[in-house]
């Protein structure tokens, strides 16, 4: 199928590399927006590592999504400047409203989360991304606005 035929082309063209795994994992990734759970035992075997071990390193990268990401990415600055002017209550805000954890991805399909950390946007901290556009001075009226927005 188109899985692991396109799988197994990207292992062939990186395998080579010393330390493949990350690339592979990165270029599927890159492919299909998420790495395909079909596409783990084929690397495990090419690569001469076990299942586990594969398993593991797609687990331990949180960049690695194993469904395709929602409609809309909201992305909540996490880093220094938005931490220390109310950062964080928007982030744990923003995780009860969507009631997803990091990474997680609304049943409906429509939001996904991920933190970020520094969108650029510190004097105007605390900021956050909905898709490609950039918010700053955020309360949680404003965040809820925008998840609103998002989820319509
Ligand atoms: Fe949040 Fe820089 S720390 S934008």
């Amino acid at each position: 199928d188109d899985v692991s035929a396109e799988t197994l082309a990207i292992v062939n063209e990186l395998k080579s590399l010393e330390g493949p795994l990350l690339p592979i994992l990165h270029r599927l990734q890159e492919e299909f927006g998420f790495v395909p759970e079909a596409s783990l035992p084929l690397i495990a075997r090419e690569l001469n590592l076990s299942r586990a071990e594969v398993h593991g390193v797609v687990t331990f990268y949180h960049e690695f999504r194993n469904h395709p990401a929602g409609k809309h990415t909201l992305r909540i600055c996490r880093a220094e400047a938005c931490q220390s002017m109310g950062g964080r209550e928007l982030a744990e805000h923003a995780c009860k409203v969507l009631d997803l954890d990091w990474h997680e991805t609304t049943p409906d399909g429509k939001i996904t989360l991920e933190p970020v950390y520094c969108l650029g946007l510190c004097s105007v901290a605390p900021s956050a991304q909905l898709d490609g556009e950039l918010h700053g001075r955020l309360d949680r009226d404003e965040l809820s606005a925008l998840i609103k927005e998002a989820r319509a």
